[in-house]
């Protein structure tokens, strides 16, 4: 079975508020899509890299397409919904046992060494795998007036990338009814009774949302350079 990267790029950057979305972004000059892209084809693992956009995105054309890497013109208007299309857009071109490591565009951080512990780590596992970070703050929940500490113990914050079988996530995807319940693409193989391996990830790869993001992920990939 073959390795593909899909890449929802689709989202208009609502929170980041930068009047253009943030996925083109300069980050360290260049635009935040493309140090994601650059990840996946720095990876000898990756066979093929997919990136889903809105159809009418004025800027991917910035982003030079080149071997290795197809624009796929249909986004849409959800995450889970750009996925679900992308998934769709690969059928026929994907065999079902081909791993899709499902990574956000907004992860620029991402590199070889980290696509390679998820792959290797995850191995032949059934439920797939993702990269997440064990939980080091102390955790506080506030319902309804009531304040309790929830304890840290098995707690884990998901990152991307996420990687099943071709097969089972578009299983899980088209199985999810209450689309609100999904905010990952692991809960929609949970929701099925499977337990997806955590794969321990990298503060680098954080999702960049907010516009105080955009300089840590420049000081991650700074030291990153050769
Ligand atoms: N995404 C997508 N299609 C959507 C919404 C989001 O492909 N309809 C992608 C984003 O481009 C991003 C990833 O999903 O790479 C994670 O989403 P998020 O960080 O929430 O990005 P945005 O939705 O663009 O940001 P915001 O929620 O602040 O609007
Ligand atoms: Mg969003």
């Amino acid at each position: 079975p073959r390795y593909v990267a899909l890449i929802p790029a689709a989202g208009v950057g609502a929170r980041m508020a930068a009047g253009s979305p943030k996925q083109y972004l300069p980050i360290l000059g260049k635009p935040m899509l493309r140090h994601t892209i650059d990840a996946f084809l720095s990876s000898p693992l990756i066979a093929h890299t997919y990136v889903v956009v809105s159809a009418d995105d004025p800027f991917i054309d910035t982003i030079v397409p080149e071997a290795g890497v197809t624009v796929l013109g249909c986004g849409g208007a959800t995450r889970m919904e750009s996925i679900r299309n992308g998934l769709r857009a690969l059928h026929g071109g994907i065999a079902p046992d081909d791993w899709v490591l499902v990574h956000d565009a907004a992860r620029p951080g991402l590199d070889a060494e980290l696509i390679a512990r998820l792959i290797v780590e995850t191995g032949e596992h059934p439920a797939g795998g993702l990269l997440a970070l064990p939980v080091v703050d102390t955790v506080k929940r506030h319902v309804a007036g009531e304040v309790a500490t929830v304890s840290r113990d098995g707690l884990w914050l998901a990152q991307t990338p996420q990687m099943f079988r071709y097969q089972l996530l578009t299983r899980a995807l088209d199985a999810a009814t209450d689309p609100s319940a999904i905010t990952d693409d692991a809960s929609a193989v949970e929701a099925l009774g499977l337990a997806p391996k955590l794969v321990e990830g990298h503060p680098r790869n954080l999702k960049v949302t907010l516009p105080a993001d955009i300089r840590i992920a420049e000081m991650y990939l700074a030291a990153h350079q050769p």
